[in-house]
């Protein structure tokens, strides 16, 4: 049986990072799904699809194989058999997932990929809906969670490094209204499964939330 580490939260809490740390120490899969909501966004731009016309995504999608492997230890998502990693991070890809990720349809089949592929392997997988839908039998799960300032403030230094000009109540301000849509959706709304840990990473450095997460792995199925 394969072991499943869920961790769950807003954008911008840091949990790719942590997800990927505590993979690396465990020498389990990081399976970022958000990614591959952004694989199907970017599927469903190529595709020219209305994003305010939810059947013609629940249809479109249908077409779109989506598939993970790992090369060097790195995920890598495959688009109709196309390496797309390098497309997924843009504001219009993000934007379109979050309107394509309220899709049931879109929901489904990527949850049917998520599963299977906790099926197969260890895994540490990320996203808003993995303790509650998607591994609701996951051994350790993690609500992980920042201030809305925090978060704000963390993506403008990531802003400020690149040399990109950005405005902190503007970031603020839009981490609040994309909490509030990832937290209202009808579907798979994000909120903390009962039996999860919540972890405030406000005032934690990494390290600090991949050595909690860690210990709740050693407290849990270590001792399996
Ligand atoms: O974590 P991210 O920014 O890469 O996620 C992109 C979008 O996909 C975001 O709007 C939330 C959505 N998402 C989701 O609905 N369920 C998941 N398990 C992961 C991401």
């Amino acid at each position: 049986m394969s072991y499943s580490i869920a961790i769950d939260g807003p954008a911008g809490a840091g949990k790719s990072t942590i997800a990927k740390k505590v993979s690396k120490q465990l020498n389990y899969i990081y399976v970022d799904t958000g990614a591959m909501y952004r694989a199907m966004a970017l599927y469903l731009i190529h595709s020219q699809v209305d994003p305010q016309d939810t059947e013609a995504i629940a249809g479109a999608c249908q077409y779109a194989d989506i598939s993970i492997e790992y090369r060097d230890g790195e995920q890598v998502v495959l688009l109709n058999g196309e390496n797309v990693n390098a497309h997924l991070r843009t504001e219009e890809v993000g934007n379109m997932a979050s309107v394509v990720s309220a899709v049931p349809e879109v929901r489904t089949k990527l949850v049917e990929l998520q599963q299977a592929l906790a099926k197969k392997a260890d895994v540490v997988m990320d996203g808003r809906d993995i303790g509650t839908v998607v591994l609701p039998g996951a051994d350790v799960k993690v609500y992980l969670t920042a201030s809305s300032r925090t978060r704000a403030q963390r993506r403008f230094l990531e802003l400020q490094q690149k040399g990109v000009e950005a405005d902190l109540d503007q970031i603020e301000k839009d981490i609040i209204e994309r909490d509030y849509r990832d937290m209202n959706r009808e579907h798979s709304p994000l909120r903390q499964a009962e039996d999860a840990v919540l972890v405030d990473s406000s005032d934690m450095t990494i390290d600090e939330v991949v050595e909690r997460i860690i210990g709740l792995w050693r407290e849990g199925c270590g001792c399996r």
